[in-house]
């Protein structure tokens, strides 16, 4: 019998797309979930993988049952929470339907999807949970507070269930990035961010690669990169109001 099937969302680029190919290589079915469907079927095309395209709005809180429906009768082997937004500037001043869009996207469809998919996971006695987080989750986001907040939510999410699935022959492991080099920058309208200036921009797939190996290995949290480690290793130790003087900088304009 050959193996189950792989759900990713936000696989229409970045490290989703990265996540998607490396299920695919490893013999996966894939179910690929985003709102752009002429890029899931290109990376479909790509794939030498039984490969199911949804289109769907995460934004929509119907989308997560949608997608259980849709995908009713392929047993989901590995579940990735991937897709997330981010929206900038001072907090009283952004709209909030975008911030409500982020909320539902970053927080509450992979809380969702996890709910929906998860007891037959545990029925089986075997499958994976990987959700995609940042190092934004270690610290407070002054002009993202959301964003940064969303992200914590995910992380302490996860290693939550990761704790309860404890010999269930289930797993789940939250994957903590800091930057990356995709299209994440471009969709918040937000390149010109001082987080992207310096040396410390990583390659979409090298942090799917260390993401995918933590999820296999059954790993409860992987931050992506050896300075990104260290950088949160330090944060731990920093007063929380000096980590948001210096996450306001790096959220700021570089130009
Ligand atoms: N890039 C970074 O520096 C960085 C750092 C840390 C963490 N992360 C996290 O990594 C994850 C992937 O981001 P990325 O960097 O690969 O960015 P990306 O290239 O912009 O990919 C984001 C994915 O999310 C999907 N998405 C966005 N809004 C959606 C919606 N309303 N409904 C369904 N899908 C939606 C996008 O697909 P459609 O537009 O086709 O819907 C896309 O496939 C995110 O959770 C992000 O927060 C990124």
């Amino acid at each position: 019998m050959g193996k189950g099937a792989a759900l990713v969302t936000g696989a229409s680029s970045g490290i989703g797309a990265e996540l998607a190919r490396l299920c695919a290589g490893d013999g996966y079915d894939l179910i690929l979930v985003a709102r752009r469907a002429g890029r899931l079927r290109e990376l479909a095309a790509s794939l030498k993988a039984s490969v199911r395209c949804i289109t769907a709005d995460l934004s929509d809180s119907h989308a997560p049952e949608a997608i259980y429906e849709d995908a009713r009768g392929v047993p989901i082997d590995i579940l990735i929470n991937n897709a997330g937004i981010a929206v900038r500037g001072l907090f009283a001043e952004t709209d909030w339907s975008a911030q409500a869009s982020l909320l539902q996207i970053n927080m509450v469809a992979p809380a969702h999807l996890t709910r929906l998919f998860l007891p037959d996971m545990v029925r089986r006695r075997s499958g994976r949970i990987l959700n995609v987080a940042s190092t934004a989750a270690f610290v407070p986001g002054p002009f993202m507070a959301t964003y940064y907040a969303s992200k914590a939510f995910l992380l302490s999410f996860s290693e939550a269930i990761a704790n309860e699935l404890k010999g269930t022959g289930v797993t789940a492991t939250v994957l903590c990035p800091g930057p990356t080099r995709t299209e994440f920058f471009q969709a918040a309208g937000i390149e010109d961010s001082n987080l992207l200036q310096g040396g410390n921009v990583m390659a979409a797939a090298e942090v799917a690669r260390i993401g995918y190996r933590a999820m296999m290995q059954g790993k409860a949290q992987v931050i992506a990169g050896a300075r990104n480690r260290w950088m949160m290793r330090g944060a731990r130790l920093a007063p929380r109001t000096m980590l948001a003087e210096v996450t306001r900088r790096l959220n700021s304009s570089g130009k």
